[in-house]
């Protein structure tokens, strides 16, 4: 399973990415107009600390998203073209998969979407479960929809649980064998934590300094 860090924020990046367990970055330009810095910038000192980092489209119309996308692409070769779903968006994938450029279909809230990102070449496909949770509904269930899709054909698109809130999405999400989770890094710190650990490894230290000898 790999694990991307939801953000336009570098140092968070950084900081994920020493712990050697981050494999991606997901943006989108409420993320990055949250932290006010210049886009291209930011995404490329994040292509430097992970292989993964999808930059969105903000254009809604296939010639726009062509045009952003291949400038994106350009940057560097890390960078994954995000690109939303709608009947634009799956032209604009069909045409960055002739490209070999890679892309990441957001806005995903049902399988048929799923399925018409796959068939038109996404490389990934990020489903929302977080909102449609907000919204009453099940998100869980969606992925769990589409791994059942996806066990049926051999579409090569990866399934990315996106819009995650809490430690049980990540849990739901491997358990359900969805290839990758993206999620902020409020979340991301919360992942190493139990506080059996923390007071396991406070025992352990006490009981070792017991039987140190005493400084004379
Ligand atoms: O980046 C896409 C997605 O993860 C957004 O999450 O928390 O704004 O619903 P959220």
């Amino acid at each position: 399973m790999k694990l991307f860090m939801d953000t336009a924020n570098v140092a968070q990046v950084a900081e994920v990415a020493g712990w050697g367990i981050l494999d991606g970055v997901t943006t989108n330009p409420s993320l990055v107009a949250k932290e006010g810095k210049d886009f291209q910038q930011t995404v490329l000192e994040m292509c430097k600390h992970v292989p993964n980092v999808s930059a969105q489209v903000t254009a809604t119309d296939f010639e726009g998203m062509k045009k952003q996308g291949d400038e994106y692409a350009g940057w560097h070769k890390n960078i994954v073209v995000k690109v939303p779903m709608t009947v634009e968006g799956l032209k604009a994938l069909t045409y960055f998969k002739s490209k070999n450029i890679r892309t990441n279909t957001t806005l995903i809230f049902s399988v048929p979407q799923a399925i018409l990102a796959a068939k038109a070449g996404a490389s990934i496909i990020s489903p929302f479960i977080g909102r449609l949770d907000d919204a009453g509904e099940d998100g869980m269930a969606l992925i769990e929809e589409i791994m059942d899709v996806w066990m049926n054909y051999d579409f090569e698109t990866e399934v990315l649980v996106a819009s995650t809130r809490h430690p049980r999405h990540i849990v739901d999400a491997a358990r359900l064998g969805a290839h990758i989770a993206t999620m902020p890094y409020d979340l991301f710190k919360k992942l190493p934590l139990h506080p059996l650990t923390d007071s396991g490894l406070k025992k352990f230290q006490e009981d070792w300094e017991k039987v140190q000898p005493k400084a004379a």
